[in-house]
């Protein structure tokens, strides 16, 4: 199949009225239909988001795809600053950026965050294809012309930077510069499938003791969003637990490890970097009435069963590389997306690379968001 696995592998995985008014003045009225045939809602549903300090800044699009994405966008105040996509992974949402937003509008730059295809208030096609990196790459450039982005830096966090990987290669000349979070750079071809995640996991039991990707079975499995969506708290716990890398070894990355914890419905220690309240607005955001986790398994599955396999054959050796900057900030207590696969899966193909070690768990934008922030700050400003 897919032999040459590079491994970037593995993922999952306010104070400020007075600007505030000034970014999120938005024209027009709620729905308006743009020259390339998008049309804009700016009051979508935000029921699951009660309770955020960014509602008016919350809007959808539907593409000419015909999807519709909700997402999050403040245009920059500063006309000379770049606006920042931001690429969420699993199982986040553009809530799971919320400690960027207000850093980076207060200092004049556009954000667009969007919820990507499957979760949140975006929709959430059961056709497993739509999830293939270059739909979803396609959707995201759409995107971009519908809201009127030309100016642009790209930030990727987990199952968001497979993403980024194949923007990178469809869109080479959309972002001046690239922020991989945890998860590094995905070189093509793509060894983001069964073959790949197999061979991860017989190798590092072999060498680490461990298998990181086990659940990618479970996850590709029918059914496997119903027993997150009935076992939510527990999921939940370990999903954002702060005692890696104990439990993300032992409970999240070991075949079958994660179906048995959660059906037990133990809980992992939380505490530090998330609060009840930020549960409680997770849960609402991936509630089953909302259409639960199993949409967004659908990200695992068109990687697990290689359905971007001739896409990748498709793409020439000659864009193996990044051409603009790179940043890689990566989680020194990530067992899954270690430091070391993610360093390894882009320092050969980013020439022009900064790295940067966060000493945190995976979520580094939610866990050490200052630091994060200032990094990338610096990097866009350099
Ligand atoms: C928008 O729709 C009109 C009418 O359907 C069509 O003629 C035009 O080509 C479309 N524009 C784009 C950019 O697709
Ligand atoms: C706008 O951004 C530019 C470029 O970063 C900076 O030089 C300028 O001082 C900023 N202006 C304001 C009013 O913040
Ligand atoms: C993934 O799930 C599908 C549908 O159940 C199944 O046909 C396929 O064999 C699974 N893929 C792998 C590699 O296990
Ligand atoms: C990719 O960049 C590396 C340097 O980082 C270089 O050695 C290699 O030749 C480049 N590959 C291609 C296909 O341009």
């Amino acid at each position: 199949m897919n032999p040459s696995v590079r491994f970037s592998i593995a993922c999952l995985l306010p104070a400020f009225l007075l600007f505030a008014q000034l970014a999120s003045a938005h024209p027009g009225a709620s729905s308006a239909r743009h020259p390339n045939n998008c049309s804009i809602n700016e009051h979508p549903d935000v029921t699951d988001l009660d309770g955020v300090n960014y509602l008016r800044h919350v809007h959808s699009a539907r593409l000419l795809s015909g999807h519709n994405y909700r997402y999050v966008h403040y245009r920059p105040y500063n006309s000379s600053k770049p606006s920042v996509l931001f690429l969420h992974g699993f199982p986040s949402s553009s809530y799971d950026w919320r400690r960027q937003y207000d850093y980076f509008a207060s200092r004049g730059y556009g954000i667009l965050a969007p919820d990507l295809l499957g979760y949140g208030g975006s929709d959430k096609p059961g056709n497993v294809e739509a999830y293939t990196l270059k739909n979803q790459a396609n959707d995201i450039a759409e995107l971009l012309d519908c809201v009127g982005i030309d100016d642009m830096m790209i930030v990727a966090h987990d199952l968001g930077s497979p993403l980024l990987s194949r923007i990178v290669t469809y869109y080479p000349d959309r972002s001046a510069k690239y922020v991989f979070l945890d998860i590094g750079y995905s070189a093509p071809p793509l060894g983001l499938n069964a073959a790949g995640i197999n061979a991860l996991n017989a190798r590092s039991l072999a060498t680490e003791g461990y298998e990181p990707s086990g659940y990618w079975a479970f996850f590709n499995e029918t059914g496997a969003g119903r027993v997150l969506d009935a076992h939510q708290d527990s999921f939940w716990s370990v999903i954002y637990t702060d005692d890696d890398p104990t439990y993300w070894r032992t409970v999240y990355g070991p075949t079958g490890a994660l179906e048995t914890f959660i059906e037990a419905d133990k809980m992992a220690p939380t505490g530090g970097f998330v609060s009840d309240k930020d549960r409680d607005i997770h849960n609402r955001i991936f509630a089953a009435k909302q259409g639960g986790y199993d949409p967004c398994l659908n990200h695992y599955r068109a990687l697990y069963r290689n359905l971007n396999l001739a896409d990748e054959n498709a793409i020439p050796h000659s864009a193996v590389n990044i051409t603009k900057p790179v940043l890689l900030l990566t989680a020194a207590k990530d067992p899954i997306g270690t430091p070391a696969r993610a360093e390894a899966g882009t320092q050969p193909y980013a020439p022009d690379l900064r790295l940067q070690q966060i000493d945190s768990g995976h979520f580094i934008m939610l866990e050490k968001a200052d630091e994060v922030n200032d990094a990338m700050r610096a990097f866009f400003e350099s």
